[in-house]
Order: C-alpha cells, then sequence, then structure tokens
C-alpha cells in the first residue's frame, strides 16, 4: 500500500526472494519492542536497494542481507542481553537453506550480516566490500532523521531510559558502543549526529544530510522548550 518498497518492484531478482522470506521474518519480528521491527527492515531494504542502484554490487546480496540483518536483535530482545551479529549467524543461516542462491552469495550475506554494526568510530573491522558498506549504509540511513528519533525514543521508553538529562552538556565526546548515554536526546546528539558523516557511500551522505539537519534543529527545540526559552521568530 505504500511507497516503501519502491526499489524492490524495480527489481524482479530481488522480489522473488524476498517474497520467499516476508511471511517467514514477519512472524519472527512480531515479538520486537526495541525499535527493530519488520518496518525497519523494510525501509532498511529499500535504502539498500536504492544504494546499490546507485553504488552497484551484486543486488541479491544486498537485498537479502537488508532485509533480515537484525536477527540477532530478537535474540537479543529474548535473552535479555546484547546478542552479536556474529553470534546469529546461525539463526541467519536457517533463514537462508530455502533459497536458490550461489554458496558464495550465502556466505557473503553472512559475512555483511557478521559486520553490519561495526562503524568506523566505533572499531572493529574496517568492510572494504560494496554490498556489506551498502548493507551499513541502509541500516544507519534508518536510524537518523524523523524515523531515527521516533525509534530513538521507543527504545528509550522500552529500556527506561530518559528523555533528557539536563545536568550532562551536550557535546560532541568520544563515542563510545558500550557506553549508556544519559538520555535520548544524549543519544542523538553523542550518535545519530555522528553517523551521517561516517556512511561508507557518497550517496549515503548526500541522503543523511537533510536527515542531520532536522535532528539538529529537533535538538535545539527541543533545549528551548525544555528551558522555557521563548522566542516570536
Ligand atoms: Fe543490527
Ligand atoms: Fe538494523
Amino acid at each position: 500500500m505504500s511507497t516503501k518498497n519502491e526499489y524492490e518492484k524495480k527489481n524482479v531478482d530481488v522480489r522473488v526472494y524476498i517474497d520467499k522470506l516476508r511471511d517467514k521474518i514477519d512472524n519472527y519480528f512480531k515479538k520486537d519492542a526495541s525499535g527493530h521491527s519488520i518496518d525497519h527492515l523494510e525501509r532498511t531494504l529499500n535504502y539498500a536497494l536504492y544504494l546499490q542502484s546507485k553504488e552497484g554490487g551484486d543486488v541479491v546480496v544486498v537485498g537479502i542481507s537488508a532485509f533480515i540483518h537484525d536477527i540477532h536483535r530478537i535474540m537479543g530482545a529474548e535473552q535479555n542481553r546484547y546478542v552479536s551479529p556474529k553470534e546469529s549467524l546461525p539463526v541467519v543461516e536457517q533463514f537462508l537453506v530455502e533459497l536458490d542462491i550461489t554458496l558464495e552469495q550465502k556466505q557473503h550475506i553472512l559475512y555483511a550480516i557478521e559486520h553490519h554494526e561495526e562503524y568506523s568510530f566505533g572499531g572493529g573491522v574496517k568492510v572494504t566490500d560494496i554490498e556489506s558498506k551498502i548493507l551499513q549504509d541502509a541500516d544507519n540511513l534508518d536510524a537518523i532523521g524523523a524515523m531515527g528519533i521516533i525509534r530513538c525514543f521507543k527504545y528509550g521508553f522500552a529500556h527506561n531510559v530518559i528523555d533528557y538529562e539536563p545536568s550532562v552538556p551536550l557535546y560532541q565526546n568520544q563515542f563510545e558502543e558500550w557506553k549508556e548515554d544519559e538520555s535520548s536526546i544524549h543519544h542523538i546528539n553523542n550518535k545519530l549526529l555522528r553517523l551521517g558523516e561516517s556512511m561508507n557511500t557518497k550517496t549515503a551522505r548526500k541522503i543523511a544530510k537533510k536527515k542531520t539537519k532536522l535532528m539538529k534543529d529537533f535538538i535545539d527545540m527541543y533545549i528551548e522548550e525544555f528551558t522555557g526559552k521563548i522566542s516570536e521568530d
């Protein structure tokens, strides 16, 4: 009903695989309350196919890895701890068994999923293949902008993170993946504002620009309203 899979519709190769996966993934993700719902997978898929149309790469690897990349989040919610993408690979493999893909494509999908959360400023392996770069960028594009703000607060509500902590100044400090941010506003400031500049591809950096501006404006307006500053212009 929506245009969210605009790029899937244009690509018959990928659509066949995604159609096969959709019911199973939909079922698997019904239990989610962490901001990593099936909607996030649909949007990540759409960004990934758009980026692939501009940047190249194997469209089947890009599409499938984008659509099933966050299985580790559901496993984490079930186990009440952080489950890394690497730990999720045996479960990911089960989703791939019925698909008519080559062994090379299967290994490539697993590789891209394993490394999708290793950002350049967070340490870890720096991926060099275009398919893994696109998956990281697509995932990060959905973490910023209007949707990023909503997902950040949803996560906060689900995990008892407060909206804002005024005693801790907002500044671009050194990002630490494992450090808890003091509030949702701090998370937007400390992490999400930095994602745009760390995108792997030129196309994603362009898309990220207006999303980053919106988040900066949102924080500024939030602080104004929080502190009771009133202005007529
Ligand atoms: Fe993830
Ligand atoms: Fe994700």
